[in-house]
């Protein structure tokens, strides 16, 4: 739900395959607030989480993430932990522009970032956790309801 904005960001930027150039890297960089702009209009508490975790999760611990820069515990807990999420998810998958990394390789690059992208912090606590955590997103992988199953039950 994080990057819901992207459902604005045209399918030659998302799914290229080498570097974006600086107008694709522009247009990726919207995505918070749209997605934000999509999440807040809601009156639900979960989705104004979500629209705050939209808006946050590419902000960077030292003030140098999008989209307003924001740094240390300016940026809401919520994008603090999605950002370190986010990145340990992405590196451990296959993207089309290279194979995902192990565990271990994408632990390291997350740590290597401590303090810089990433509240130390949080970075802590993900890693001491990282059994559980890979145990849940494997359950919740295994256990997502396919879209077939979400046609049947309609
Ligand atoms: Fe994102």
């Amino acid at each position: 739900m994080h990057d819901i904005g992207k459902i604005g960001t045209p399918d030659h930027v998302l799914k290229k395959a080498g570097p974006l150039t600086d107008e694709e890297r522009a247009v990726m960089k919207q995505h918070p607030e749209m997605g934000a702009k999509i999440l807040s209009s809601s009156r639900v508490p979960v989705f104004r989480l979500a629209a705050e975790v939209a808006l946050t999760h590419h902000e960077r611990f030292d003030g140098t993430g999008y989209p307003k820069g924001l740094s240390g515990e300016a940026i809401p807990l919520c994008g603090r932990i999605t950002a370190v999420a986010d990145f340990y998810d992405a590196l451990t998958m296959d993207r089309v522009y290279r194979p995902a990394f192990s565990a271990e390789k994408a632990l390291e690059m997350l740590v290597e970032l401590r303090g810089t992208a990433f509240d130390p912090v949080v970075v802590d606590a993900f890693v001491d956790n990282i059994a559980t955590l890979d145990a849940l997103r494997l359950q919740i992988t295994r256990d997502r309801p396919t879209f077939s199953d979400l046609i049947d039950a309609a």
